[in-house]
């Protein structure tokens, strides 16, 4: 029965697209929010080529439903936002698309962060860091120290990312605290290695969205995502809006999450 009437709903929203995202949004229950959900944006490149466009121009449009992306869950009070911006392989990508990318994180971050901080968002970005370019260091620094104190929304920027890396970089801790004799190697179990993890003080994302089809997950947060649920979209980055948003949170709100257990 629930399947027919989900079949009901999703041709109504191709014959009213605009009409679904209220249907979405009026069934969502905002007491069961996820606390924090995590978003693989992808299809800059396609979006951009189907309109002959350089792929620049896909991930300049991609800024915009970052900033919409943000105030919806800001509305919806969802806690954690982890969007996943460049990973560790992105850099084999042409140089000329890597520095365009660069800049364009500097560009909108100078841009948006007084709106952010107006707004009790606080920044943080997470990755291998200090190899960014001084410059975009130097930005997300002063984003995350001016945003420090807000109690709002966490946007997260998974930026020269990976979940792999973040493991390594993990144990690379672990191995100093045992170094320096501050850990004993028989205690070390999964809550070590979660505490030194690069947000270790953030719930696990309980939603994992992708936009731009693909089935996988492209090495984001594989600790974090053991009991996630997914959800897929073949909508591209730049056409991702606010009912795909409010869908995606409708449809995780249905799903029987028994953790292993029945
Ligand atoms: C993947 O699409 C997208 C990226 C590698 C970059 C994402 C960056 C933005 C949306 C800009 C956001 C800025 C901030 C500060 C968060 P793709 O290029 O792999 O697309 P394709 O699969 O169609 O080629």
């Amino acid at each position: 029965m629930f399947n027919t009437v989900k079949r009901l709903v999703e041709s109504l929203r191709l014959i009213f697209p605009k009409a679904s995202g209220g249907f979405f949004l009026r069934h969502i229950d905002i007491n069961k929010v996820p606390v924090h959900v995590a978003i693989i944006m992808d299809g800059n490149g396609r979006w951009a080529k189907m309109r002959g466009l350089p792929r620049i121009v896909g991930h300049r449009a991609g800024t915009k439903i970052v900033r919409q992306t943000v105030e919806t869950a800001s509305e919806l009070s969802i806690k954690y936002l982890t969007l996943y911006a460049f990973s560790v392989e992105n850099w084999q990508r042409p140089k000329d698309e890597v520095s365009a990318l660069m800049d364009l994180f500097v560009e909108m971050l100078d841009r948006e962060i007084r709106e952010l901080h107006e707004n009790n968002v606080r920044f943080i970005a997470t990755g291998r860091l200090g190899e960014l370019s001084q410059r975009l260091q130097k930005t997300i620094g002063r984003a995350t120290s001016l945003t420090e104190k807000n109690t709002g929304l966490v946007l997260n920027i998974a930026i020269n990312y990976s979940g792999r890396a973040e493991i390594v970089d993990a144990v690379r801790q672990i191995v100093k605290k045992v170094d320096k004799k501050e850990l004993e190697p028989d205690k070390i179990d999964e809550k070590t290695l979660a505490d030194n993890l690069y947000m270790s003080d953030a719930v696990y994302p309980e939603l994992l969205i992708r936009t731009g089809g693909e089935r996988r997950i492209s090495n984001f947060l594989l600790w974090q995502i053991v009991y996630s649920e997914f959800w897929i979209t073949p909508v591209l980055w730049p056409d991702f809006k606010k009912s795909d948003f409010f869908e995606a949170i409708y449809d995780f709100q249905r799903r029987e999450r028994r953790f292993g257990g029945l």
